[in-house]
């Protein structure tokens, strides 16, 4: 598979390598919002999966010519095409993981937060749907702005009395991929082998990659560090700006995406050694919800990597204290849409 090439965490991609270990194509997937910017590609990525038998893909608008192209590609996944919230959940049983990239993506001059509105609805809705078909599947959420939908999904699975804290996940490993690259770019690192933790959540400020834990170590000057950050920080805004009003990241993103379900999914099938920063429900601070590196099981969120967060540099204990407010705020208008 082309994702078996792909940076990954360098654990995570000894183990995919390991010769001889036959992996039999076995698990659902269903990506929400399939014939978008997003969806598209992602679903092309996940096709080449050799984890995936069955690909369900629904969308609002457009979905059977998206099934139609895919399902010429002569991998093992069968494609399946689900049109209209009629047809949803036939696209959700028995469903091991689902992707929700469905909503509207940013333009230039907007805020992830203005997507709010839209996004909310869609997102209340969808996970209602797969609360009632599929309430036992891991839930990628990559519509925005995913600091509040993390929490909108995890208030609609509450009240169907199916929240599994350990298999809800916001979806922030482009800001992983985008740190990996800008900063082996930097510092002439081979990109394969960079891996930098970025903790907190997925919008501006909340966004807070760690340097001072880079792997391989290196040394930053105060102005790289800043550098770094701001552009880590505002790489989807980049490419907004590029874009001209075309829409937000979706290469990028899907790419990112089908890196975070491949990992989902060698946890499923038992891989003991896979990792990946997301937003999840947290301890490990005070907000209940906080994006940082967690280990992946068979049953999702198996532990957390507690000492990402200690001994901090003094930029980014800064960065953490200034980005909690704004987080904590994101968070609670999601709960307050939820239980309206
Ligand atoms: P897009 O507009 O190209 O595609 C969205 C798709 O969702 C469309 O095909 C649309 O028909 C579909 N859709 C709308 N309402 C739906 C519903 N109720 N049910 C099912 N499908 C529905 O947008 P794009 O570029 O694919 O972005 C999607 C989302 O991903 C945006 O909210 C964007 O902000 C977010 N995003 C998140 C990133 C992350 O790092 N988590 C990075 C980039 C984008």
């Amino acid at each position: 598979s082309a994702l078996r090439h792909s940076p990954r965490h360098v654990s995570a991609r000894r183990s995919i390598s390991r010769p001889g270990v036959a992996r039999a194509a076995v698990f659902k997937v269903a990506v929400l919002g399939a014939a978008g910017g997003i969806g598209q590609p992602l679903s092309l990525l996940i096709k080449m999966s050799p984890l995936v038998s069955h690909l369900n893909l629904y969308d609002i608008a457009n979905v059977k010519g998206v099934v139609a192209d895919l399902s010429h590609c002569n991998t093992p996944a069968q494609v399946a095409g689900f049109t209209g919230p009629e047809e949803l959940g036939d696209g959700l049983k028995g469903v091991d993981l689902v992707v929700i990239p469905a909503g509207v993506p940013r333009k230039p001059g907007m805020t992830r937060d203005d997507l709010f509105n839209i996004n909310a609805g869609i997102v209340k809705s969808l996970v209602e749907a797969v609360a009632d078909n599929c309430p036992n599947a891991w839930i990628h959420i990559i519509s925005n702005p995913v600091n509040s939908m993390v929490p909108i999904a995890a208030e609609v699975l509450k009240k169907k009395g199916v929240y599994d804290p350990k298999k809800l996940f916001g979806v922030t490993t482009l800001d992983i991929v985008r740190a990996n690259t800008f900063v082996a770019e930097k510092k002439g690192l081979r990109l394969i082998e960079v891996d930098v933790p970025v903790i907190g959540g997925h919008a501006g400020i909340t966004i807070l990659p760690l340097l001072s834990k880079t792997k391989p170590a290196c040394e930053f000057t105060q102005e790289e560090i800043e550098k770094l950050t701001d552009r880590i920080q505002n790489g989807g805004t980049e490419v907004v700006e590029a874009k001209a009003g075309a829409g937000s990241a979706t290469l990028s993103m899907a790419y990112a995406s089908a890196r975070f379900v491949e990992s989902s999914l060698r946890a499923l099938d038992g891989d003991s050694d896979v990792y990946e920063c997301t937003y999840v429900q947290s301890e490990l601070t005070e907000l209940p919800y906080f994006a940082s590196r967690v280990k992946l099981g068979k049953k999702g969120v198996e532990g957390f990597a507690t000492s990402d967060l200690e001994n901090l540099s003094p930029f980014e204990k800064e960065g953490l204290e200034k980005l909690k407010p704004e987080l904590k705020a994101s968070i609670d208008k999601g709960i307050a849409f939820a239980n309206k």
